[in-house]
C-alpha cells in the first residue's frame, strides 16, 4: 500500500540525518557537519560526511550520497517503503493504512517475512523458556547450572525449543506459516515422508541480532546429557537473505554503544563467552561465532571503534585462530591487542572461576600487541636455532609490511627489534624491500587522497577524457562555485562610463556569469546549462537561489548533480567553517573564482583550437582555409590574453 505522499515528506523532513546514520555509523562533530568511517566502503579515514544542514550524507571515497531514506536502502538493503516505515516508526509518525489484503499479503517482501518469522520464533523460544515445564526444568535449569542468572538470560532473549519433535513447526504452521518457508528460514527440517520436524527441537535458542536488534537467525545448543550422542553441539540458521554469516558478529547490538564508549571491542568465539563477560560487568564484547573471523565482521566493529582486543581460548587452536585474525585487522588500519587466557580456558570458563575484578585485571595486564604476541609465540619454537629465528624475522617484518600507516609500522619496528633482538636498520631495510614489492603490484590502485589543507582551485590534473567535451571537470567547478558561495557578495571593482574605478558588491554568481556571457561563453553539458540559466535569470530579478533551492530540484538529474557537487570537499572550506568573511578570505574567494573562470576559458581554447587544426588537416579549400587560419588567430589571440589574466591571478 503506497504511502500517502504528505506523509513521506513529513517523514523525510522530520528525519534527521545526522541521527538516523548516527545509529550505524560512529560520528564525530566536524565543524557544522558530522565524519565517520564510511560503510559503504573500506576506508582508514573518515571521508564519510554528514550534513545536518542539508539533511544529506555523502561519502568522498566512494560517492554514495542521499537523505535518510536513501541511507537505510543502502545500508540495510531496506525498500523505500520499508525505509519509510522504519523512520516513521522512529520518528513516531502515524502511517494511515488499512489491513493488508491477501494480495498485498503476498507482495510483502520476502525479507519482511523473514524477519516476522524470526521475531514470531524469538517469542516463541523465549515463552517456552520461562513458561513452560519442560521449558523451566530442562532450558531454564541448564543455563542456571552454567551459572548465568536471569537479568543476562532475559536480556539476550535466550530461550528454549521444545524436545518434542514437531512442537514450533505446527505451532507455526498453525500461525500461518508455510512449512516451506519455515524450511527455507531454518526452523523445519523435511523427512523423506514429507513431514516437518523441528530443526533446533530440544536446544537452548540463542537469537542473533542485528545491528538495529531485530532478530536474523538463532543458534541453538544441545543439552548436556545429549552431548555424547555426536551430534552437532550447535544447529544454527542457514545463510538467508537477512543472515549472512560472514557479515554478523553475535552480541553486536547490545555491544555497540559500550564498544563506542570505550573506543574497544573485545573480540571472542562463542555464544557463552559473550554472556559470561556481559554478567562479568565487561559488554564491549562480540562473538565471531566459531568461525574465523571474516573481513565484513572486521569492518563491522571498524564502524565503532578502530580497537580489537582478540580475547581467545588458551589451547592451540584459539591461539591460531588469534593468529589468523591478526594480519587481518593490522590490514584494515586498526589496532590489534590479544589475551591469551590459561590453556584450560575459554572465556566462559576463566569467566566463572574468578571474580569480575580479577578477571578485568587479567585482561589488562595480559592484553599483548600483536607484534609482542606474535614474536614471543614464534620466537619459543625457535630458541635457538639461528635458521628457524630468520624465519621469525622474516614472518614478523610481513605482518608488519601489511599496516597501513607508515608511522605505526616505525613505531612496530622499533618494537621487534627489542624484542628480536635486531638493529632497527636491518628490519627496516627488510620492511622496505617487501613494501616495494607490493607497491609495484598495487601501482595504481591507492585511492586518491583528500588534503585537509585549504588551497585556491586547483588546475584539473586529470588528463582529460577523450569522451567529455572540453574543460568538463573545469565547468563542474564553476557550478559547484555556483552552488556553494554564488549568494556570497564581494567588492568588485568596475570601471564606470566616465573612466573611473567605483566599487560596488556582486555576488559571486553574478561575476562568473557575467563574465561568461561577455565572452559568449555558455556551459556545454546539459546539466550544467540548466544551472546556469537558473542563475542567469536570478541575476537580472536580483533573487539568488540557495543550494535548497537545487538539492530539492524537481529535476532529477540537477537534483544528483546539486547534491554531489555540495558534498565533495571543496578547497575553500574556510567559508563554511568560519562563516565570516574576513577581508583575506575574501581575496581568496575572489582569486579562486577568477581563477575557475580562466582556467575554464583557457581549456574552452583548447578545444577550439583542437578542433580548427583537425579541420585544417582536412579542408583543401583555399578561401576555407583561411576562414580556418583567422579563426585561429582569433582563438590565439584570446589565449595569450587569458594567459595573461592567469599570470596576474596566480602571482598576486
Ligand atoms: N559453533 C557453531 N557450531 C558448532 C560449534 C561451535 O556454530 N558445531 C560456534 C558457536 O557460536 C559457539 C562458538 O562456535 O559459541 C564457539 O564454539 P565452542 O567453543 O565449541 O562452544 P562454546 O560457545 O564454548 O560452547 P560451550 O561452552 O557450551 O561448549
Ligand atoms: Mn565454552
Amino acid at each position: 500500500m503506497p504511502i500517502p505522499r504528505e506523509t513521506v515528506e513529513q517523514i523525510l523532513s522530520t528525519a534527521r540525518i545526522e541521527e538516523v546514520v548516527g545509529e550505524f555509523v560512529t560520528l564525530k562533530k566536524r565543524g557544522a557537519n558530522y565524519i565517520g568511517l564510511c560503510p559503504f566502503h573500506n576506508e582508514k579515514t573518515g571521508s564519510f560526511n554528514v550534513n545536518p544542514a542539508r539533511n544529506i550524507f555523502k561519502c568522498f571515497g566512494c560517492g554514495k550520497a542521499g537523505d535518510s531514506a536513501k541511507f537505510l536502502m543502502e545500508h540495510e538493503h531496506f525498500t523505500y517503503p520499508e525505509a519509510l516505515r522504519y523512520l516513521a516508526k522512529k520518528y513516531n509518525i502515524q502511517i494511515e493504512e488499512k489491513e493488508l489484503s491477501p494480495e498485498e499479503m503476498m507482495a510483502q517482501t520476502e525479507r519482511e517475512k523473514m524477519f516476522n518469522i524470526n521475531a514470531f520464533a524469538d517469542k516463541y523460544f523465549v515463552d517456552t523458556l520461562w513458561n513452560t515445564d519442560e521449558g523451566k526444568s530442562v532450558g531454564l535449569d541448564y543455563f542456571h547450572e552454567r551459572g548465568f542468572l536471569n537479568p543476562i538470560i532475559e536480556k539476550f532473549h535466550l530461550g528454549y525449543s521444545p524436545s518434542q519433535w514437531e512442537a514450533f513447526t505446527n505451532y507455526a504452521k498453525d500461525n500461518g506459516y508455510d512449512p516451506e518457508f519455515l524450511e527455507r528460514v531454518g526452523f523445519s527440517i523435511k523427512r523423506q515422508n514429507g513431514d516437518y520436524y523441528d530443526r533446533y527441537h530440544g536446544r537452548v535458542m540463542f537469537p542473533i541480532h542485528n545491528l538495529t536488534g531485530k532478530v536474523i537467525g538463532f543458534g541453538g545448543r544441545i543439552l548436556k546429557s545429549d552431548a555424547e550422542k555426536k551430534l552437532a553441539k550447535y544447529q544454527n540458521s542457514p545463510e538467508s537473505e537477512i543472515y549472512q554469516k560472514k557479515e554478523t558478529l553475535y552480541g553486536i547490538y547490545f555491544a555497540k554503544s559500550s564498544i563506542v564508549n570505550q573506543d574497544e571491542c573485545i573480540l571472542v568465539e562463542g555464544y557463552f563467552d559473550v554472556l559470561r563477560m556481559h554478567q562479568l560487568g565487561v559488554t564491549n564484547v562480540v562473538a565471531s561465532s566459531g568461525t574465523s573471523l571474516t573481513i565484513e565482521q572486521i569492518r563491522l566493529i571498524k564502524r565503532y571503534t578502530k580497537n580489537i582486543t582478540m580475547l581467545y581460548d588458551g589451547d592451540d587452536a584459539g591461539i591460531h585462530a588469534a593468529l589468523r585474525g591478526t594480519d587481518m585487522i593490522l590490514a584494515e588500519g586498526m589496532n590489534v591487542r590479544v589475551v591469551v587466557l590459561p590453556p584450560e580456558h575459554d572465556p566462559d570458563s576463566f569467566g566463572k572461576a574468578y571474580p569480575s575484578d580479577e578477571v578485568t585485571r587479567y585482561l589488562k595486564d595480559n592484553a599483548k600487541d600483536f607484534i609482542r604476541f606474535k614474536t614471543e609465540l614464534l620466537l619459543k619454537d625457535a630458541a635457538n636455532d639461528p635458521i628457524k629465528k630468520g624465519q621469525v624475522v622474516r614472518t614478523i617484518v610481513e605482518t608488519i609490511s601489511v599496516v597501513p600507516d607508515s608511522i605505526f609500522r616505525i613505531a612496530y619496528v622499533k618494537e621487534s627489534s627489542l624484542l628480536l633482538d635486531m638493529p632497527e636498520e636491518t628490519l627496516m631495510m627488510e620492511l622496505n624491500k617487501l613494501l616495494r614489492a607490493k607497491f609495484k603490484k598495487s601501482l595504481g590502485v591507492e585511492g586518491e587522497v583528500i588534503p585537509d589543507e585549504p588551497v585556491v582551485t586547483q588546475p584539473q590534473t586529470k588528463s582529460e577524457d577523450e569522451n567529455l567535451p572540453p574543460g568538463f571537470y573545469q565547468e563542474r567547478e564553476l557550478v559547484k562555485l555556483l552552488l556553494v558561495y554564488g549568494q556570497v557578495k564581494l567588492i568588485d571593482t568596475r570601471v564606470d562610463e566616465d573612466g573611473h574605478e567605483v566599487e560596488e558588491q556582486v555576488s559571486v554568481a553574478q561575476l562568473i556569469i557575467d563574465d561568461l556571457i561577455n565572452d559568449e561563453i555558455v556551459f556545454n553539458d546539459p546539466v550544467n546549462r540548466k544551472i546556469f540559466n537558473v542563475y542567469d535569470k536570478a541575476i537580472d530579478s536580483g533573487n539568488l537561489p540557495d543550494d535548497q533551492y537545487f538539492i530539492t530540484n524537481e529535476d532529477e538529474q540537477v537534483s544528483k548533480l546539486a547534491i554531489d557537487l555540495l558534498t565533495t570537499p571543496y578547497k575553500l572550506d574556510c567559508w563554511d567553517r568560519h562563516g565570516i568573511f574576513v577581508k583575506k578570505e575574501e581575496d581568496m574567494l575572489r582569486k579562486a573564482v577568477k581563477y575557475a573562470v580562466l582556467r575554464y576559458k583557457d581549456l574552452i581554447i583548447d578545444g577550439q583550437l583542437k578542433e580548427i587544426e583537425n579541420q585544417l588537416k582536412e579542408e583543401r579549400d583555399i578561401d576555407n582555409q583561411m576562414l580556418l587560419l583567422k579563426k585561429k588567430k582569433h582563438w590565439d589571440d584570446f589565449r595569450v590574453q587569458i594567459n595573461r589574466e592567469l599570470g596576474i591571478v596566480i602571482a598576486k
